[in-house]
């Protein structure tokens, strides 16, 4: 398993957050917190742009961003629709506030506080946005692999909405119409093809119209194929790599005879 997760191409160049969560009686790695902002295995300005043509015409979009570690996914799309709308002169705040959960209580009392751990290669990006991000002088355990932490400006935070959840049981709370799942590079994390399984069929069931998945390159490996779920079940790729969208399904119509 540490084999697959040190050879995806994702895992490369990793420099935001390193920190790991051991099982306490076996010692066995439970989860990895990697992530950075504009992670590479996803075309974030064609993701937000996607967004903003599917979705013209509606006017709430649900947005819930699972397995969100410190905040620098949401924090990501939240950049990218804030700048795309500026530019097309548009009104984005329909897909507000974005719905943030990850297992860890750790990651999310930190995304809570609008603290961001950050690597050194990482601040030329947080530098280009200083009206989101500033440095502040507080320092993390050696384990979270972050040189500093950053402070995220209200104008941000505010657009995102953290909660400590596992996703297994809180997904039965999504909704179901114009809505947008990222549930990236942590399904290799769950209980074997059995638990991805179960998993991909509630988000096949729970999904209904206008609705899209969004996963990572760690769910594109041999050891956790999920993509191939997925497809099985009807989801269809669209023209951004590791972007879904959920399958129509037809209307139960019962005949009622009076
Ligand atoms: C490798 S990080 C991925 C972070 C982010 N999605 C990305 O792609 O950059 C995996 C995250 O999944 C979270 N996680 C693991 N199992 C989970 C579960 N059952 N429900 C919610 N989050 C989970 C971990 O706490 C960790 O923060």
């Amino acid at each position: 398993m540490i084999y697959a997760l040190n050879n995806t191409s994702s895992n490369i160049n990793f420099t935001s957050n390193l920190r790991c969560v051991y099982n306490r009686s076996t010692n066995a790695l439970k989860y990895m917190n990697t992530t950075k902002l504009f992670r590479q295995d996803l075309d974030w300005d064609g993701f937000a742009e996607l967004l903003i043509s599917k979705y013209k015409d509606v006017d709430k979009v649900n947005i819930y961003s699972y397995a969100c570690s410190d905040g620098s996914e949401p924090y990501s799309l939240v950049i990218k629709l804030l700048e795309k709308s500026e530019k097309l002169k548009i009104n984005c705040d329909k897909f507000f506030p974005i719905r943030a959960k990850d297992i860890d209580k750790k990651m999310i009392s930190l995304a809570s506080d609008g603290l961001l751990p950050v690597h050194k290669t990482e601040e030329n990006i947080l530098k280009k946005y200083p009206h989101y991000f500033i440095k502040t002088n507080l320092k993390l355990p050696e384990n979270y692999g972050s040189d500093a932490v950053w402070k995220v400006k209200p104008l941000l935070r505010n657009k995102v909405i953290f909660q400590q959840n596992d996703i297994t049981r809180d997904i039965y709370s999504v909704k179901p119409d114009n809505t947008v799942v990222m549930a990236r590079n942590f399904w290799i994390y769950l209980d074997g093809d059995a638990q991805r399984n179960v998993l991909a069929k509630d988000l096949h069931t729970l999904l209904r119209k206008n609705s899209m998945l969004v996963t990572g390159n760690s769910e594109n490996i041999i050891q956790c194929d999920v993509v191939s779920m997925l497809e099985k079940l009807g989801f269809s790729k669209t023209h951004i790599n590791n972007v879904f969208e959920a399958p129509v399904k037809k209307q139960n119509f019962k005949w009622i005879y009076y």
